[in-house]
């Protein structure tokens, strides 16, 4: 048996069209959904998501502004740029682009965000509201698993869902996600004992560990639902978690690339377009 591919990038284009046609009326009322980006410094990787997430607003008709500052940035510049951009009423959403470099303080950066504004849902506000169960901003790549889950009738309620990976982007919010649609969640991480016995439980595994190939067939209960959060270059090629053996065991599997990231930047525009509204 092989697996449904999910098409992340064909979910993701009914998304993006819906969110230019609302942002289309929303201009016309004369408000133009505004994205302000932060880059600090050189990551290849960064530059790349970055990039990505211009070129997706410009096609909604969502205008973006990227603030580019220099690797060797200090806290003091880069924390005055988002107060300045908390300030400027015509900026809709704020997004710092993560990793920052070494020396600077990322979570005093993030609590500077104004939490109305901050479309990744990172500010302690907004995760602290996803978990009381009165979600605002969500982080976008949890939120587009479960678009995608959605789009595919896939159950939640009631099934082991099992997270590999436990970062504030993505594994812990992924957590309270499913756990708010009434799975029984597990998450495990690098000290987790026994891991393949644990991912072998789950109807829904969600991979997210940075670790290509990481999710091996023999980790995955025969028929399970598999998201690949993984985004990893591999001698130029961009490979996911998941073995790409894995196909011949799950009942669904999002591709690396096409599967989860497109529906990343999807939710990225849908939550500026929410900003803006
Ligand atoms: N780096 C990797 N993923 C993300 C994301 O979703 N948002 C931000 N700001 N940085 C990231």
């Amino acid at each position: 048996m092989s697996a449904v591919m999910m098409d992340g990038r064909a979910v993701a284009k009914v998304w993006k069209e819906k969110i230019a046609k609302q942002t289309e009326s929303l201009i016309s009322k004369g408000i133009t959904p505004h994205l302000a980006v932060v880059l600090v410094g050189e990551n290849p990787a960064s530059q790349v998501y970055v990039r990505n997430k211009e070129n997706a607003c410009i096609k909604a008709g969502i205008r973006s502004t990227v603030i580019r500052l220099d690797e060797g940035c200090t806290q003091q510049a880069l924390e005055d740029v988002v107060r300045s951009l908390n300030r400027d009423a015509s900026v809709h959403g704020i997004l710092v682009q993560l990793p920052l470099p070494e020396h600077l303080n990322e979570s005093r950066v993030l609590a500077l965000i104004d939490p109305d504004k901050d479309v990744d849902g990172f500010h302690a506000m907004n995760s602290g509201r996803l978990m009381n169960g009165q979600p605002r901003f969500v982080p976008c790549t949890p939120l587009g698993v479960m678009k995608l889950l959605e789009a595919y009738d896939i159950p939640v309620a009631g099934k082991h869902a099992v997270i590999i990976g436990r970062s504030n982007i993505v594994g812990k919010p992924m957590a309270m996600l499913l756990l708010a649609k009434d799975a029984t969640v597990t998450i495990c991480h690098s000290k987790t004992q026994n891991l393949p016995d644990i991912a072998r439980q789950a109807d829904i595994l969600v991979a997210a560990v940075g670790r290509p190939g990481f999710v091996t067939a023999d980790m995955v209960k025969p028929g399970a639902t598999v998201i690949d959060v993984g985004i990893n270059r591999v001698d130029g090629q961009i490979v996911g978690d998941v073995a790409p053996e894995v196909a011949q065991t799950a009942g669904y599997l999002t591709p690396v690339p096409g599967g989860v990231g497109q529906m990343t930047i999807a939710m990225l525009l849908a939550n500026t377009l929410d900003a803006a509204e």
